[in-house]
């Protein structure tokens, strides 16, 4: 099989400075999922089923970045583990691996190369504003380390090594993506303009699905209680137990509001599963009571995840085929990464490799 960069369509950076961040004629967009955690029905309603739009107009870069995890202590094993069932989810959820650079961050080693020198280009002061690294030093407080402190600059590393120009994330990721503006800005001030400044990203945005037992609160991967969210490889059992549990109120009316927070979310992972609207939804359980409304929204659940991890358990069996996708994409990857990369050493001083 050839490698992606001996086959025609070859991509290019062009050399010209208006189009500097356009790869194939495309703007660059890059988002990235940590492997920790089991992944969610929020992680996948909010963020991979709308990535899967996003491939034709833009160049996509897809990272599992598997070295953001090891800032908490892993188990290496498990990690490797999970690294490899988020890499299948991606390709499971409809993104096409030869379209899209899917690969795992730890096997392009830029990142790490990158975010050296961007440290040398971050203040103290300005990490130490991070809510993010504010709130995991608490809840690690056995094991605040460096790399918890560094770990927004491993993130613009990865932002700004593909010249990205939007990057689609969650708002507890938008302090992020900030930092990595302001590290760019003031490396392009001194060294002109080496880095495009990334954008967050403002398409559609996916529907935001709420924890099912504290609907004021995010769905989360890392919640302690496993009633509070639908893992996405969770049996149809299991969704039908945890949707009859969810919180609602004593309201016994089935209204869109943010009076009806519970409902309110039901409501919201019914439409973002049927592709329905919230008015159609409101009329169609207009009279009815929330029994009914769960039952609805437990097979519109299944219905979505049943599929998917039919596809997943199909990847699985492929192990030669997610092999060659690993290793052409960290190929790309590392590419397009070394041309940013050896820019930047020959910026700040390094001496010229000799061919
Ligand atoms: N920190 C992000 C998160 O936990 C994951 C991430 C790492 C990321 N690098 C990124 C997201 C670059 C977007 C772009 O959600």
């Amino acid at each position: 099989m050839l490698n992606w960069y001996q086959t025609e369509k070859r991509l290019t950076i062009s050399g010209n400075k208006e189009e500097q961040n356009m790869l194939n004629g495309k703007k660059v967009l890059f988002s990235g999922m940590q492997a920790t955690g089991n992944l969610t029905l929020g992680n996948y309603l909010g963020a991979l089923k709308n990535w899967v739009t996003l491939s034709d107009e833009y160049e996509c870069f897809y990272s599992v970045v598997d070295m953001h995890s090891i800032t908490v202590r892993q188990d290496p094993a498990t990690l490797r583990k999970r690294a490899r069932a988020l890499y299948t989810l991606y390709i499971a959820a409809g993104l096409d691996p030869e379209k899209n650079c899917i690969y795992y961050q730890s096997h392009v080693s830029g990142h790490a190369e990158l975010m050296w020198i961007l440290n040398c280009f971050t203040y103290m002061g300005e990490l130490n504003r991070m809510t993010q690294f504010k709130d995991k030093a608490a809840k690690h407080a056995d094991n605040i380390n460096a790399g918890l402190f560094t770990y927004p600059v491993l993130m613009a590393a990865d932002i700004l090594l593909y010249q990205t120009d939007v990057v689609p994330v969650g708002i507890d990721q938008m302090q992020h993506l900030e930092i990595t503006r302001d590290i760019a800005e003031r490396f392009n001030n001194i060294y002109g303009d080496v880095f495009t400044i990334p954008e967050a990203f403002v398409g559609k945005v996916g529907a935001k699905i709420m924890s099912l037992q504290d609907p004021e609160k995010k769905m989360s991967k890392s919640d302690e209680n496993p009633n509070a969210s639908i893992y996405l490889m969770d049996d149809p059992d299991t969704i039908v137990r945890k949707v009859k549990r969810a919180v609602t109120d004593s309201e016994g009316v089935i209204l869109y509001r943010d009076e009806q927070p519970g409902v309110k979310n039901l409501l919201n992972i019914y439409c973002a599963c049927s592709g329905k609207t919230p008015e159609d939804a409101v009329k169609e359980f207009g009279g009815r009571g929330y029994g009914d409304l769960k039952t609805a929204v437990a097979e519109e659940v299944v219905s979505v995840l049943k599929p998917l991890q039919g596809r997943v358990a199909q990847l699985e069996k492929e192990k030669s085929y997610l092999d060659s996708m690993i290793k052409n994409n960290a190929e790309k990857a590392q590419y397009f990464a070394n041309k940013t990369l050896r820019k930047v050493q020959k910026k700040v001083g390094f001496p010229e490799r000799p061919r």
